[in-house]
């Protein structure tokens, strides 16, 4: 444990994170070749994301912020003071300190795969909210959550915001959601954001942000690859390239090389054929009874939902039985 201050304590789970390296040189050997979405954060982008959020196009942070805002009385009615709230994959924390004077926590665990970032953010949080408690856990919540020692008694409540949940292959959320359950205990809680299924002109735009944004975050990685594997990726020889998939009911995101060519880093050559993919990401998108059968198959009861009124996106909580 390193402490950064009185409330707050950094705590590095870092050695069970899957390499880079490995994840790279495995999924670029597959057919078709495919990188898990959690590389996408190294510093950079994690900006990069940062910047996404503020896009026109990309309603769901807008939205779910003023959700947040506009029942923050009803959660709290929820949710009483004296509970530890934990949130996986929780990068500048913005959206849950909408939440704290509300519902008044024991003790906050962001979680976050970005150390730096999450220390950054920990920090920032700790002068916001001195009162706080702050155990930062450094690891991929993707493979494991664990709760730093320390941590207080008190009811568990998991806030997963932002439709990460999306980013989850359906049979994985069934394992997150089971490993929720685990660490929050019955009776614990979980306040999940989860983005739904909509017209595909909108879904289309939120990943196609005319300022491109959300293309230069997906060619990010080709960058890293470069940076810290050694690669000698031109990245204006891929191109970004998002769509809605109906049938599969999710935004899926590639990078697609706009020529036949050969890369080459860690020793090993990659050939791609011009038009040939990298699929870097999916995102699901979820109406509200696909969603609580899903938490239901993991022994969640479903207590309460907020949605806007266009019924893009919605904000579920849930009990664990
Ligand atoms: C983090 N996650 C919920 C985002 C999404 O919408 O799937 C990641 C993202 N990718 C492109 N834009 C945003």
């Amino acid at each position: 444990m390193n402490a950064l201050g009185k409330q707050i304590s950094f705590h590095d789970f870092q050695h069970k994170v899957e390499s880079f390296r490995d994840a790279v040189l495995n999924g670029l050997s597959r057919k078709p070749k495919q990188i898990p979405p959690k590389f996408f954060y190294d510093k950079t982008g994690s900006k990069l994301f940062e910047a996404i959020l503020e896009q026109p196009e990309y309603y769901i942070p807008h939205i779910e912020r003023a959700l947040l805002q506009k029942h923050a009385d009803e959660f709290a009615e929820l949710i009483e003071p004296g509970a530890v709230w934990i949130e996986p994959g929780s990068g500048s924390c913005e959206k849950v300190q909408l939440l704290f004077e509300r519902v008044l926590p024991a003790a906050y665990v962001p979680m976050d795969i970005s150390g730096d970032f999450l220390q950054q953010s920990a920090c920032y949080l700790g002068q916001q909210f001195p009162w706080l408690p702050i155990y930062a856990a450094c690891l991929d919540f993707t493979r494991k959550m664990i709760l730093p020692q320390g941590v207080p008694q008190g009811r568990r409540i998991v806030f997963f915001p932002g439709s990460s949940l999306g980013n989850f292959e359906p049979l994985e959320v069934q394992h997150f959601l089971v490993r929720i359950h685990r660490l929050v205990g019955k009776g614990g809680g979980l306040l999940i954001g989860v983005d739904r299924k909509k017209e595909q002109t909108v879904l289309n735009a939120a990943y196609n942000d005319a300022a491109g944004m959300t293309a230069d975050f997906n060619l990010n990685l080709l960058s890293r690859i470069n940076n810290e594997l050694g690669g000698n990726f031109e990245r204006d020889r891929f191109k970004h390239y998002a769509y809605y998939n109906d049938p599969l009911g999710r935004i899926e995101m590639h990078l697609v090389s706009l020529k036949n060519q050969q890369v080459n880093f860690c020793g090993h050559d990659f050939h791609f054929t011009e038009a040939e993919s990298i699929h870097t990401e999916n995102s699901y998108k979820y109406n509200p009874d696909e969603l609580i059968n899903l938490a239901d198959v993991a022994r969640f009861k479903h207590l309460k939902i907020w949605s806007d009124s266009n019924h893009y996106f919605s904000i579920y909580f849930f009990e664990a039985y």
